[in-house]
């Protein structure tokens, strides 16, 4: 029988985001555990809640509710991926707390299978970058109609306008300056692809988020911003730097590298990144906004 091709989204989460690597996938984790309990601290969930996980992908937010809610609490996976929503399904299944989820496909944007003032909390991670700029205010608009009085709202975006677009020098972090006309022909496969498919995720800044969460007509609200810039890479080996793309709408970096460039110059630009791969001799770029408030 030929096997599933998984939605974009299912493709990113379960394997472009980390190329299918081990390493890669905890080098991830070991970022998004720490933020998985902010966004859970900031939800201020209590014993027996009904949490609303807005595009809630494997689970990360999801799943790690449970536990903070108590054996009579609820979570709901919201999400527009069908394949990542039967994925939390099975494993909530095999884990044995499937009568304690519910799975909706329903967008970000209107929540339209949830009903008005039905939850206490709604969070959400690295989701709404996905949504075009009046489709952000669109979704604070939901979070605000499918909560209770009182319910709570706890979100994190990355904030990308911080690190891009990236100097001609600079490639993911790298100093590619001795190749850089190789770089330069690679980042344009990006801005060809785009078509601008991935411009919602540089449409907005913090300020942006917290507009929205005001005119939605959150009361007490609070913004937390964060920018570091700091040596490294997240990037564990040259197959994962490869088979890795920085989110679910463009290449892998292989893919972008083989459409942009000859064998030849494919050569000529390994020969430079690897290395610095390999000693992860990069510079990290990084912002993000954890928003968090109560309705009414
Ligand atoms: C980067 S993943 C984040 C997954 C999860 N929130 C986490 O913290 O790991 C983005 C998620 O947003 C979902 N998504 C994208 N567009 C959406 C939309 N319009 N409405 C709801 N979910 C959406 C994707 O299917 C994917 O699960």
């Amino acid at each position: 029988m030929a096997e599933k091709v998984q939605d974009k989204w299912a493709r990113w989460v379960l394997e472009r985001g980390h190329a299918g690597d081990p390493m890669q996938e905890e080098a991830k984790l070991e970022f998004l555990r720490p933020v998985r309990a902010r966004v859970l601290d900031n939800a201020h969930l209590t014993p027996g809640e009904l949490l609303l996980d807005v595009g809630a992908g494997d689970g990360l937010i999801a799943f790690g509710a449970l536990d903070l809610l108590g054996p009579s609490g609820n979570v709901i996976f919201s999400d527009i991926s069908q394949d990542l929503l039967d994925y939390g399904q099975s494993l909530a299944e095999e884990l044995g707390i499937r009568d304690r989820c519910s799975f909706v496909r329903t967008s970000a944007d209107d929540l339209a299978a949830i009903d008005d003032s039905s939850v206490d909390a709604v969070t959400t991670r690295s989701v709404l970058i996905y949504l075009s700029f009046p489709r952000k205010q669109d979704a604070f608009h939901a979070f605000h109609r499918v909560l209770k009085p009182g319910g709570r709202f706890s979100v994190y975006e990355p904030i990308n306008r911080f690190g891009h677009p990236e100097p001609d020098n600079i490639f993911l972090g790298f100093d590619v300056a001795p190749v850089m006309e190789l770089a330069r022909k690679v980042k344009e496969i990006y801005r060809k692809d785009d078509d601008k498919p991935d411009a919602t995720l540089v449409d907005f800044d913090d300020r942006d988020l917290l507009e929205f969460a005001e005119n939605a007509g959150f009361s007490s609200i609070h913004l937390q911003y964060e920018a570091e810039i700091s040596p490294g890479t997240w990037f564990t080996s040259w197959d994962a730097f490869l088979d890795t793309s920085g989110n679910p709408l463009i290449p892998t970096q292989r893919e972008a590298i083989q459409r942009a460039l000859t064998p030849q110059e494919a050569e000529r630009f390994e020969a430079h990144l690897r290395p610095l791969v390999e000693r992860g001799e990069a510079t990290n770029r990084l912002a993000s906004a954890y928003l968090f408030g109560r309705k009414g």
